[in-house]
């Protein structure tokens, strides 16, 4: 057993949540939600995407969101890029980090960026080259290391390859992906050895979707390996445009919940990171879908 004594939250609410919503969040909305994350204390707070609007209108307004949040110095605020366009708009808006993100499926990684995996992958390499020609950090996510809402099952080797391939091209984290939350904790851990044949365990991140409720049982299965990055999204927001039935990432509340009490340190005020919950939810107009904060609020009301 090699559990972690800290674990570094990485908040993707604000764009993977945001960009699943039918209805379009304001600007302004998105920029409290950040804001509030911050002084909650999460280290890394995905801000939004510098995709095409055509495909995913939820993210059209990422510049103004980069433009509006209070930055605080401790904080990284990385934008998904796609490509050079991408890029370029990234950093006018200020972006001082990227993340750009691959697929292990072929049939995904068409119907996300409309592109084979090989073509992605030089696409890839000339914006990280670029970005980290500017300053810029980098990071890689590899979509579907569990399974593909398309080819269901994707072979390890494919994903160790392309998280290699990304890790190569200079990405300081390689973030992996059940895009479509189907992963079960034996083939976390199996995901987990494969990936480590390329990229060192520190700079391997886990990004659970909790469509079948796996996604807490798998970030365990995985800091028992000694994984120490965890990607989460706060009430539980989210999902991805181009994988019908996903659901939202886990809930950054019942991670925190989970890590806390196994005295795992991570910086971030439980009661901060859920009022940064309600806030959105409100807007939203319903309720969150973290556990934790549902049964905090139910404590709360009857005491
Ligand atoms: P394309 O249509 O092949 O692009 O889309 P193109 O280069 O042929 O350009 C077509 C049009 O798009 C042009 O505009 C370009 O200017 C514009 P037009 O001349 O028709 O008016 N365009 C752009 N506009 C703004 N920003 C850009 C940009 N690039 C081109 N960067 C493209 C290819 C990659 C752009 C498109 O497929 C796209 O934007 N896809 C993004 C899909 C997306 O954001 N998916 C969700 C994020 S991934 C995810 O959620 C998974 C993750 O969470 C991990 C996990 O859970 O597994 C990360
Ligand atoms: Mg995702």
């Amino acid at each position: 057993m090699t559990i972690p004594k800290h674990v570094k939250m990485v908040e993707v609410g604000p764009r993977d949540g945001l960009q699943n919503e039918s209805a379009v969040v304001p600007a302004a909305v998105k920029i409290a939600l950040i804001d509030r994350l911050g002084e909650a204390g999460l280290p890394v707070i995905e801000v939004g995407a510098f995709v095409s609007p055509k495909w995913v209108p939820q993210m059209a307004d990422s510049a103004a969101v980069l433009a509006g949040i209070a930055r605080r110095p401790e904080v990284a605020y990385p934008v998904l890029v796609p490509n050079l366009q991408g890029l370029e708009a990234a950093r006018a808006a200020g972006a001082k980090d990227i993340a750009i993100f691959g697929a292990a499926s072929e049939t995904f990684s068409k119907r996300n960026i409309n592109c084979s995996i090989a073509e992605s992958l030089e696409r890839f390499a000339a914006v990280a080259d670029a970005a980290r020609a500017a300053g810029l950090g980098v990071r890689g996510y590899v979509s579907c290391v569990l399974g593909c809402p398309y080819e269901g099952e994707v072979p390890l080797d494919a994903v160790t390859a392309v998280s290699g391939r990304l890790f190569d091209m200079g990405c300081a984290e390689i973030s992996l992906g059940d895009t479509i939350g189907v992963g079960t904790p034996g083939r976390a851990q199996a995901l987990i050895r494969a990936v480590t044949q390329r990229v060192p365990l520190d700079r391997i991140a886990v990004h659970f979707h909790d469509t079948y409720g796996q996604a807490l049982a798998n970030i365990l299965a995985c800091l028992e390996l000694g994984v120490a990055v965890v990607d989460s999204s706060v009430a539980g927001l989210g999902g991805c445009p181009y994988a019908v039935g996903a659901s939202g990432n886990v809930a950054s509340e019942d991670v925190l919940y989970m890590l806390d009490g196994m005295g795992i340190e991570t910086g971030v005020d439980p009661r901060k990171l859920i009022a940064a919950g309600a806030l959105i939810c409100e807007h939203l107009g319903r309720p969150t879908v973290s556990k934790v904060a549902r049964a905090l609020a139910g404590k709360v009301a009857t005491t």
